[in-house]
């Protein structure tokens, strides 16, 4: 189990999260809601082990998360790539495993986000849709059991929103626990399990699915 307990932190003066305390168990996706600014990129980093929290702790199956950062994949915002390589090069830089496992793993990426006609350009050519989905894919190149996405929908084309979706279905059969930070709410909802909203920097809401539907329903008519 992911936990966080009681984390806060302050960027200088201003106190970016507060007093935020969250679990995600094996086979369960939490989705994490709020508008820009809210928090929602802080607290995924720090549950990465990224970022130290002010206060507070991050614990994976009880051990501090530091010590156990390789079991966490972790899809960042922003582009985390090597531009003057290629597609293929990235994908393989990116494993820890040996060889022929690792360019097994980059194949069936390459399957899987349909990069195949693209898999032997350099980074810094391709479009930006398609930099979204390398910058996904390499997460994948390594074995995880909790996987932290940031809003990885954002200038992903249709393609790669279908692969996406595709392959958090199949990663949450196979028992790994989620978090995806979101505004997409439709692609979220046939995953999740649990929603938290923050609002600056505190949980603004925090239920099931369709409680937080019937929220965003009441609160638009
Ligand atoms: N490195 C930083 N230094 C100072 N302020 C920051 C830093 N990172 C984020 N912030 C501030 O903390 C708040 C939360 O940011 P962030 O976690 O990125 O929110 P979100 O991902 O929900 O848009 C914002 O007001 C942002 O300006
Ligand atoms: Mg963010």
């Amino acid at each position: 189990m992911l936990t966080c307990d009681h984390i806060t932190k302050q960027y200088g003066k201003f106190r970016a999260l507060n007093d935020i305390s969250l679990s995600v168990s094996s086979g369960e996706c939490l989705a994490l809601f709020g508008s820009n600014g809210s928090g929602k990129s802080t607290l995924l980093s720090i549950l990465a082990g990224s970022i130290p929290p002010d206060s507070g702790d991050v614990r994976l199956n009880d051990a501090p998360v530091s010590k156990s950062k390789r079991s966490i994949a972790y899809i960042p915002q922003n582009i985390v790539l090597f531009e003057e390589l290629s597609v293929w090069e990235n994908l393989l830089s990116w494993s820890d495993a040996p060889g022929s496992q690792a360019k097994k793993q980059a194949e069936w990426l390459c399957d899987r986000f349909d990069m195949h006609e693209f898999k032997r350009k350099r980074v810094d050519r391709l479009s930006g849709g398609q930099r979204r989905r390398v910058n996904i894919a390499v997460s994948f190149m390594n074995d995880f059991d909790y996987l932290l996405l940031d809003e990885p929908l954002s200038g992903v084309d249709l393609v790669g929103e279908k692969s996406l979706s595709e392959l958090l279905a199949h990663y949450k059969q196979e028992g790994k626990g989620i978090i995806i930070a979101e505004h997409h709410i439709q692609f979220v909802l046939p995953f999740a399990d649990h929603i938290l909203e923050l609002k600056e920097g505190s949980v603004h809401f925090e239920g099931t699915p369709e409680a937080y539907y019937e929220m965003v329903q009441s609160i638009m008519v």
